[in-house]
């Protein structure tokens, strides 16, 4: 199973394919390459894809960020230690913040973007921003219900067991770069190619986050995926990974 060194601290990733244009997932606050599952076996097959885990979180070492630039440092020593000039970055809520700053930043890094479930600006609500320390197992529990539009879903209390198996403390960290993560000012700026995903009843990062997207960046697609939440990748996995592949053969 595939570690790398990055700073002083041995960083987890999963890959599938080992072909075509290299795809980097990244996963958002308290998750891990777990998520992407699914996405990295379709991708996987038309494309080299690779799932990392952030520092701190699932397989990772590290006690992880408190910001989103520091995090894009991480993702930009990720490209440097596998030798990827560049990549297609799919970010996921805190990982799409991630990905618009990489682009931003490293503007020839990027060779598109696929932002899902996720927008400019991440204003995390107070409940869940103080609770992730005073009561972690109470505010995991809402959080996971939170991401599925299904209150029934099966994958809630697996959601839930994964985000509680990241420390509070990184997970708090993870919140606290989204609050405050606003790059609303500078859409405008991104150049890459940019597919924009959001699930039609995600009540973490609306619709509204996803349109506004897809508006202030040039030549931006937007696709609202139906019957599902914030955690749509996991919710209609299918429906997701057609249109990360549409994309990213167009490339
Ligand atoms: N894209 C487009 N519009 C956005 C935006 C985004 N990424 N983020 C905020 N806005 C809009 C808001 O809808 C609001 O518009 P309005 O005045 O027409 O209602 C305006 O910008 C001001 O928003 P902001 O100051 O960021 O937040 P708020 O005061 O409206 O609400 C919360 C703060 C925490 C209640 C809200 O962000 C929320 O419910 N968040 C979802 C829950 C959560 O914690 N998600 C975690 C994300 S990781």
């Amino acid at each position: 199973m595939p570690f790398i060194t990055i700073g002083a601290e041995r960083i987890y990733y999963s890959q599938h394919g080992t072909r075509g244009v290299p795809v980097v997932f990244v996963h958002g606050s308290g998750g891990s390459h777990l998520v992407w599952g699914a996405q990295v076996r379709a991708v996987g097959e038309i494309a080299r894809a690779f799932a990392v885990d952030l520092p701190g979180h699932g397989k990772s070492e590290g006690a992880g960020c408190n910001s989103v630039a520091a995090y894009r440092d991480v993702a930009v020593g990720f490209l440097d230690a596998l030798g990827l000039e560049r990549a297609v970055i799919v970010g996921h809520s805190l990982g799409g913040a991630i990905a618009q700053t990489l682009a931003l930043s490293h503007p020839a890094r990027v060779a598109g973007l696929a932002l899902v479930g996720t927008g400019a600006r991440l204003r995390v609500l107070p409940k869940i921003l103080e609770g992730v320390l005073s009561d972690f197992a109470s505010t995991a529990h809402f959080v996971a219900q939170a991401m599925f539009a299904r209150q029934d879903d099966p994958q809630i209390a697996k959601t839930e067991e994964q985000l509680r198996a990241c420390p509070a403390q990184v997970v708090r960290g993870d919140f606290s770069a989204c609050n405050a993560f606003d790059v609303i000012a500078r859409l405008g700026e991104i150049r890459a190619p940019t597919l924009v995903l959001c699930g039609r009843a995600d009540v973490m990062t609306p619709v509204k986050y996803g349109e506004f997207l897809a508006a202030n960046i040039a030549g931006a697609q937007l696709v609202v995926v139906e019957d599902a939440g914030h955690a749509l990748m996991l919710e209609q996995a299918e429906a997701v990974n057609r249109a990360l592949v549409e994309f990213i053969r167009k490339l």
